[in-house]
């Protein structure tokens, strides 16, 4: 068992449909040497010919026909278990609340650009460290904790191609060096035990309906004293002047479209608890208040206005549809939203930074 490899089917299949050894090569992005060496070492561990050649031509043997033949069966039940893996994939993120519009994309910009400082200005990882983040999106955040810390590694996931793909192009844009992309889904990381020496998790765990069972596939994946970062928000944490029932209720109803969809918009409070009861150690949490009023204006256009209630408005349609609010109500409380940039309005909103050790194992 283990003699063949799906590369060899791949390598059959291909010369099968191309005709030669030349094409097949160009077909797979291989050198011709290199294609020859894989023929080769095929039939050393077979044992057999593979082709004959007649005439200038290939000519598949006994052996060679089972091996075409099988080849193309297996190669396309691989690629309908893709398929199927792939529409999987999609129905995990669809309940994601946010969405993937390029609405979302300025908005996840704006926040962690406007709240960069109060958020990040302890987010620094040690020389050659290789940290690990988990959700990273399009990339909001990598951009900014990346170049905090030049001389570590980031490896960044999300279970989303086109975040990947809009974080890759964000990252290139900033000639930032130091950032490797993949994806991959936190519950099943694609990663030995103790591979980081460092995790970061930003807005992730609100959205997850099972964020134990992901804090317990990232601490797999840390390694013996090596740490863990999260931040979250906690829309309990909103309040506003001039006060509103009808804004209230607009930033309840997302709490409850968030809940409905097996998420927890006030998280933040349960970050010590769940650290806890997922076994890390050492656990401080850092409460990191906004707090908006005129003398911020830049925080009232990036804070306030483009990530709050650009987040309520951008789930309007479906707390309607899902009966969590009126429209009327919403509306008025959109509009109260944004009164609270304007002349005198004040604004405060608190997120939450854990950190915490993965014990010893002695
Ligand atoms: C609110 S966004 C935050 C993105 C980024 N951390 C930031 O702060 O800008 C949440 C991200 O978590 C990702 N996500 C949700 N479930 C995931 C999972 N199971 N594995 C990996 N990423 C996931 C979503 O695709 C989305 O990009």
């Amino acid at each position: 068992m283990g003699f063949i490899e799906i590369r060899h089917l791949k390598l059959i299949d291909t010369i099968e449909q191309v005709g030669t050894l030349n094409k097949a090569a160009e077909r797979l992005y291989l050198t011709q040497s290199a294609l020859s060496h894989q023929l080769k070492e095929l039939e050393a561990r077979l044992e057999t010919k593979i082709f004959h050649r007649v005439n200038n031509k290939l000519v598949f043997t006994h052996s060679g026909k089972e091996l075409r033949d099988a080849s193309k069966e297996i190669l396309k039940r691989l690629d309908v278990l893709e398929d199927k893996i792939h529409e999987i994939n999609k129905d995990d993120i669809k309940d994601y609340i946010h969405g993937y519009s390029d609405e979302e994309t300025i908005r996840l910009n704006d926040q962690a650009d406007s709240i960069s400082e109060i958020l990040h200005w302890d987010s620094k990882w040690e020389k050659d460290a290789l940290v690990l983040e988990a959700g990273c999106g399009v990339g909001a955040q990598t951009k900014i904790i990346a170049q905090m810390s030049p001389e570590a590694s980031f490896i960044s996931v999300d279970i989303s191609s086109t975040s990947i793909e809009k974080a890759k192009f964000a990252i290139a844009k900033e000639k930032i060096g130091n950032v490797h992309f993949e994806l991959a889904d936190i519950f099943e990381l694609p990663y030995p035990d103790g591979h980081f020496d460092h995790i970061f998790v930003c807005f992730v765990l609100e959205h997850l309906t099972r964020p134990m069972d992901a804090l317990k596939e990232l601490k797999r994946v840390l390694r013996s004293n090596g740490t863990i970062t999260i931040i979250e928000g906690d829309h309990g944490s909103t309040y506003f002047h001039p006060d509103s029932e009808n804004a209230r209720k607009a930033v309840e109803a997302q709490v409850n479209l968030q809940k409905k969809k097996g998420g927890n918009a006030n998280i933040g409070r349960e970050l010590y608890p769940i650290l806890s009861d997922a076994g890390f150690n050492g656990i401080k949490v850092s409460p990191r208040q906004v707090y908006v009023d005129d003398s911020k204006p830049k925080l009232k256009e990036g804070f306030i206005r483009n990530t709050f209630t650009a987040m309520i408005k951008g789930i309007s349609e479906e707390v309607i549809a899902q009966k969590f609010i009126h429209r009327n109500e919403l509306n008025s409380g959109i509009t109260d939203l944004y009164n609270t940039a304007i002349d005198n309005g004040t604004f405060c909103y608190t997120f939450f930074k854990a950190k915490a050790t993965k014990k010893v194992v002695s």
